[in-house]
């Protein structure tokens, strides 16, 4: 099973230990893991060049940064964001890495592989805004495609992974394995639900009448999704 992680921030505190908790856990399925962490990983901020939409996702001018992480998720089985809760949303750092997978939104291009993915999203916050956080990274991928992602969150009433009682931990840690178990099981074996059908067959209408984006179009008709075939 191949693992990417994309990691809201650098230093090792409480999203980064949990993440590491999942990780671990993962290990009798002998996972192949690809860790970034932001902000070295992170490109450029998007400077809204339309680039991507219009001429091609090599036309950004972050694309040497940007591309190499998203071959990567192209060829994962499952997809970890993490993020801390920073003012009740994910670090910039990372949201200025997904900004740039616009183009991979189902409105424009999204990749095929992605409909065979499983997500999981994890954050922490002190007291509130955890929840919020997996909120906005699940939709992220689910605008990717990704059909079936898991949510952990956890207001962990500490600023620091050392300071999390004792207790909060074993909670953790239970709740982790539980979520493994499910995720093991359903790795590498997703097809996309009722939702993800939906949204891909509006996203198909609207590129039937799109006379704004060439490159999406083509995109579409070269795929064969203008004339029936599914990315699933
Ligand atoms: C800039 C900043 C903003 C924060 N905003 C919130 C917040 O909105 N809600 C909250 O409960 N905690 C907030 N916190 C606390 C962290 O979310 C919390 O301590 C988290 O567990 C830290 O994760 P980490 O150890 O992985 O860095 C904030 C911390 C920082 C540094």
């Amino acid at each position: 099973m191949k693992i990417v992680v994309l990691h809201g921030q650098m230093h090792k505190g409480s999203t980064y230990n949990i993440t590491k908790l999942f990780l671990d856990k993962f290990s009798d399925k002998n996972p192949e893991i690809t860790e970034f962490f932001m902000p070295k990983h992170t490109p450029g901020f998007c400077v809204g060049c339309f680039n991507c939409f219009t001429k091609g996702e090599d036309a950004c001018p972050h694309a040497d940064k940007v591309q190499p992480v998203v071959k990567i998720m192209e060829e994962a089985d499952l997809i970890i964001l993490e993020s801390p809760c920073y003012v009740f949303g994910m670090s910039g750092q990372l949201k200025t890495f997904l900004d740039h997978m616009g183009y991979r939104w189902m409105p424009h291009r999204p990749h095929e592989k992605m409909f065979s993915k499983i997500g999981l999203v994890i954050s922490t916050a002190a007291g509130a805004g955890a929840k919020k956080v997996t909120k906005d990274l699940k939709n992220n991928l689910f605008y990717w495609g990704v059909p079936k992602t898991y949510c952990y969150a956890n207001n962990v009433g500490a600023s620091s992974w050392e300071t999390v009682k004792p207790e909060k931990k074993r909670q953790i840690e239970s709740e982790v394995t539980k979520l493994v178990e499910k995720i093991s099981r359903e790795v590498c074996n997703v097809r996309p639900g009722i939702k993800t059908k939906a949204m891909f067959r509006i996203m198909k209408l609207s590129q039937k009448s799109n006379d704004w984006n060439a490159t999406d179009k083509e995109y579409w008709i070269k795929k064969g999704w203008l004339n029936g075939k599914k990315p699933w």
